[in-house]
């Protein structure tokens, strides 16, 4: 045996080189966004590169690393006890069982998490989604971990093994684990529900003593106000809110106009005139909406739709939900039909006065009704449901593009689908909408775009940089707080569609 101890066996020490005449080492290398790397040109952003640097699990500074290092484990672990009261109400051994092999997987999950384990391809569920999530493992998350990965596509990429926990199983494959929650929320939101219900639950009445103009004055405000209804219900997400009191509710969802007024000074990238502008003349559109969360965001979103039928504005409202139970809150197929029927015939509101629970019920019907006459339509597309931004759209679900390419507004709920709009990644505050959106905003028939987004992660933009780095240096934590908004609007390619109609026509 040769002598290990012996100087040729030791590594070879450093040779130091004297480069006393090359030019000077320059250290401002950092990838941070400021560099002049950013933007990527759009041919080398894909999911592992946004065009700015991506937030991710490993970056202390951001809210990435607050939510896979803890808030990730706390929501799992509140959905494994969620499960073991299922169990223990369940009679049949068999899908006792069943449903204990559901806990195991989840076990799985949580060690996996916990030890940040690499990304594994999903295990193939018979779920229309296989494709989209293995391609995308494969080509750009190769040997990626949850924190490592871009914070989107881990977080996304968690609720989807959650959810093969389930769909693996025999009697289980539908369960949703946060359905209790949601409906719990809803059930304790009472003040706010009647507060819109009581308002809203007649059919609408022109006054006809009112000029053209005062009518068209009266539906801005009313436009302007429902609009941020629908903007403010979005902070009721919750994933964030998991120990909130029955006042603390209160407090967020209070829908008056005083507390409206006084909210918008907190819209700090404000395109609202610019929405009102587009759909002033609309008659008779097509909108869309991207929902986010079930209970009382999705309530207010459905009274703005009401509204946008009722004033004329839209013909048809097409309502984009979740596939599968997804970032805690958000609405799946269950949590519409469970809303649209408890308003109808349950009686949550043990509180409520007749009067009450009447509007409840007449609104209600009235939504139903609308379903049945086609009018407001609930679809859910799987590309909701895959890590894929909404930079991805057009390459990745060409048909769900082209759908909403028809649409005359689409309108995205929520701090997570803005992420996805903006790529979640470390874009300067003051980066247009439109830029940070992409190809939604500039592909051929691009539809106008409108973000209603309460402020809850990092990314923001459309926002000055003297305000955004104002608010960092003096009130810490207000990127995560849900205390302000955005209301972000792009036109989209319509312009030139537009234009292109007219010249056709004159031709
Ligand atoms: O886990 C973080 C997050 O994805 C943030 O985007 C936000 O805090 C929350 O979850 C979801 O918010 P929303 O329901 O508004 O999309
Ligand atoms: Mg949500």
């Amino acid at each position: 045996m040769g002598d290990r101890g012996h100087a040729s066996a030791r590594p070879a020490g450093k040779t130091l080189l004297n480069l006393g005449n090359l030019p000077p080492k320059q250290m401002n290398f950092a990838m941070d966004a400021s560099s002049a790397s950013y933007p990527r040109t759009a041919s080398r952003v894909d999911p592992n590169n946004p065009p700015w640097p991506a937030y991710r699990g490993y970056h202390e500074y951001s809210f990435a690393h607050e939510t896979m290092g803890k808030r990730l484990p706390t929501i799992l672990g509140n959905a494994m006890t969620d499960v073991i009261q299922t169990l223990n109400e369940q009679w049949d051994e068999e899908k006792v069982l069943d449903l204990l092999r559901c806990l195991d997987r989840m076990h799985i999950l949580m060690k996996e998490l916990q030890d940040n384990a690499e990304l594994r391809p999903i295990i193939d569920d018979d779920e229309g989604d296989i494709p989209l999530w293995n391609k995308a493992i494969a080509k750009y998350f190769r040997g990626k971990d949850f924190m490592s990965a871009p914070w989107l596509f881990a977080e996304a990429y968690k609720y989807r093994r959650l959810h093969e926990c389930f769909s693996l199983s025999r009697y289980w494959s539908h369960y949703d684990v946060f359905f209790r929650q949601k409906c719990d929320t809803f059930s304790r939101s009472s003040t706010a529900v009647f507060e819109l219900s009581t308002r809203f639950a007649l059919p609408q009445k022109q006054d006809s003593s009112l000029s053209l103009e005062e009518a068209q004055h009266i539906k801005k405000l009313l436009f302007l106000e429902l609009t941020q209804v629908s903007l403010w219900g979005n902070a009721t997400d919750l994933s964030l809110l998991i120990n909130m009191t029955e006042d603390d509710i209160k407090k967020i969802q209070s829908t008056g106009g005083d507390h409206l007024a006084a909210t918008e000074k907190n819209i700090l990238g404000n395109h609202l005139q610019r929405v009102w502008e587009l759909v002033a003349n609309m008659k008779g559109g097509r909108i869309d909406f991207v929902l986010d969360n079930a209970g009382f965001e999705l309530y207010c979103d459905c009274v703005y739709a009401d509204w946008l039928i009722q004033s004329g504005i839209a013909r048809e409202v097409h309502f984009h939900g979740k596939r599968i139970p997804w970032f805690v809150s958000d609405v799946t197929r269950k949590d519409w039909n469970w809303l649209l029927n408890v308003m109808a015939y349950g009686s949550l509101f043990p509180g409520a006065t007749r009067a009450e629970e009447q509007s409840l019920r007449e609104l209600g019907k009235r939504w139903k009704q609308y379903v049945n006459e086609g009018k407001w339509i609930y679809e859910q597309h799987p590309f909701w449901c895959t890590g894929y931004t909404f930079w991805s759209i057009s390459s990745e679900a060409p048909d769900l593009f082209h759908y909403l390419c028809e649409s005359d507004l689409v309108i995205f709920k929520g701090d997570l689908n803005h992420r996805k709009l903006t790529y979640d990644c470390q874009a300067p505050s003051d980066t247009p909408f439109d830029v940070a959106i992409g190809p939604l905003a500039s592909e051929e028939g691009a539809p106008p775009v409108l973000s209603l987004r309460t402020v809850k992660s990092d990314v923001v933009v459309d926002v000055p940089l003297d305000v955004s780095q104002k608010l960092d240096k003096d009130e810490p934590g207000w990127r995560i707080s849900g205390k302000y908004a955005v209301v972000l609007l792009s036109d989209g390619d319509r312009k030139d569609k537009t234009q292109e109609q007219k010249n056709g026509n004159s031709n």
